[in-house]
């Protein structure tokens, strides 16, 4: 079972949609036995609450149900997963503040995006109107479509 685990800050809106979006897409390419999904955030400003009401409406939109429950990033999670994929560049240096840190498995969302040039990595949507979901369902979506790819030629 290959293990992604999508990170940001809040795990309200970035990452539990990168959750949702991936959760899907891998259950289309019957993947679903091969690889599972997680998010998290490196704060714990909003553990035990759902995805934001606006990032649940863009998901929707679009076709995709977000289930995640926020909790925080532990170190735990760097012998849990396989791939523990940063949402913005604040996202990245944080998770690799961590002592136990295995910079291997550290990667950006942006890095796998080829429709979007994103510098910093996925806009934060969190003080934004409700396009700005819409924006990062159109990356997430790109990124995911790629992240895919790359897995399932490991898989093979
Ligand atoms: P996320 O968005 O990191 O994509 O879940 C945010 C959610 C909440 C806050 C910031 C970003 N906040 O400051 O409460």
């Amino acid at each position: 079972m290959i293990k992604v685990l999508f990170v940001c800050l809040g795990n309200i809106c970035r990452s539990p949609a990168a959750e949702g979006v991936m959760t899907q897409m891998v259950k289309d390419n019957n993947l679903s036995d091969k690889i599972w999904c997680d998010s998290s955030g490196t704060s714990a400003l909003h553990a035990g609450s759902g995805a934001d009401a606006r990032m649940k409406q863009a998901a929707s939109k679009k076709g995709y149900k977000l289930t995640s429950i926020s909790r925080k990033f532990t170190a735990e999670d760097f012998d849990q997963f396989n791939y523990i994929i940063a949402m913005d560049n604040s996202n990245y240096n944080d998770i690799l503040q961590f002592p136990e840190a295995i910079k291997e498995k550290v990667h950006k969302f942006a890095s796998f995006c080829q429709k979007h040039s994103l510098d910093k990595g996925v806009p934060d949507p969190y003080l934004r109107d409700q396009k700005g979901f819409d924006h990062v369902m159109d990356i997430l979506e790109d990124g995911c479509t790629n992240l895919l790819g790359q897995l399932h030629k490991e898989i093979s």
